[in-house]
């Protein structure tokens, strides 16, 4: 399949309220004049994103608030968004995180969890694919993972495995929807700084991050080269190739003692 070509053309986008999300929207107006769907619950946040679009950047940009942790939001946002326009493709990117102890995170922010990161981005997923494979425009979806998607993350192990289960998802269906001319990128980016890791529990960990802006260009850019696996900056790329090379035991460990003293540290 030729790279897509967002230019005119709808994309859902979740989580386009803040971070990763709000950065992807702009890149994929900017640099591919792409019209967007933006969903989250923030309401007023979606309308100020729309209206930079449109008025900076000359693309249009629907706003369509939804809480994703429940499937039937889901349901609503897929039957929305390809009754008003012809769907091209989307980024699923909407997701939370939990770090510290297993055991301080509830049952009801676990579900939480589990339900945004995992069950409504399979439902999005699964509308989407045989829609767009119908369309036979040749679209894409991109779902976005994290580095924690690769190997065990103590301290934020419940985080850790949604995504892990969302490296496994997107990189399946990428080998079975590329035959039939879909394509499914896997995004797993390290830390960014964004909203998500702005508690002070993150405080030691901040040299680490990546801007925002720059992890959404390398995202948009792998999404419409139609990449497999992308994980965004050299250093985590590295990171990456040790993460395969070396027992995972010895690399979550290591992950886990730098978390702990974090936790510890940082309360
Ligand atoms: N920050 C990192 O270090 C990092 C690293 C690797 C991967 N990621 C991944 O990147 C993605 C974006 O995260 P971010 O870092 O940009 O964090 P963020 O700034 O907190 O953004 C999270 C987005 O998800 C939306 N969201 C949260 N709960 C929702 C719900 N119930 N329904 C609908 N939307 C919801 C939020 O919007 P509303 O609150 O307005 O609903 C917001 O737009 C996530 O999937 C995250 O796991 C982040």
């Amino acid at each position: 399949m030729q790279r897509m070509n967002p230019s005119g053309r709808w994309l859902i986008l979740t989580g386009a309220s803040s971070g990763l999300g709000r950065e992807m929207a702009i890149v994929l107006a900017r640099d591919h004049q792409a019209n967007l769907v933006l969903v989250a619950r923030r309401q007023d946040r979606l309308e100020e994103l729309a209206t930079i679009l449109r008025e900076r950047h000359g693309t249009q940009a629907d706003v369509l608030p939804a809480d994703l942790s429940v499937t039937a939001e889901a349901e609503r946002v897929f039957q929305t968004a390809t009754e008003a326009h012809p769907v091209y493709g989307a980024v699923l990117n909407a997701g939370v995180t939990h770090f510290g102890r297993y055991d301080e995170l509830s049952w009801d922010g676990f579900m939480n969890m589990l339900n945004l990161n995992v069950t409504s981005q399979v439902r999005l997923t699964t509308l989407l694919l045989p829609y767009l494979e119908q369309r036979g425009e040749h679209g894409g979806l991109l779902i976005v993972s994290s580095m924690t998607g690769l190997t065990p993350f103590a301290y934020q192990t419940a985080y850790s495995a949604t995504k892990s289960f969302l490296v496994a998802l997107g990189c399946g269906l990428c080998l079975e929807m590329e035959p039939r001319g879909v394509s499914v990128t896997t995004y797993a980016p390290g830390g960014i700084a964004t909203e998500m890791v702005a508690g002070k529990r993150f405080d030691s960990l901040r040299s680490w991050l990546m801007p925002a802006d720059q992890c959404a260009a390398e995202g948009i850019d792998a999404f419409v080269k139609r990449r497999y696996l992308q994980i965004p900056g050299p250093l985590n790329r590295v990171g990456s190739v040790l993460m395969r090379m070396l027992p995972q035991k010895l690399v979550a460990s290591t992950f886990a003692a730098q978390y702990k003293r974090a936790l510890e540290r940082d309360g």
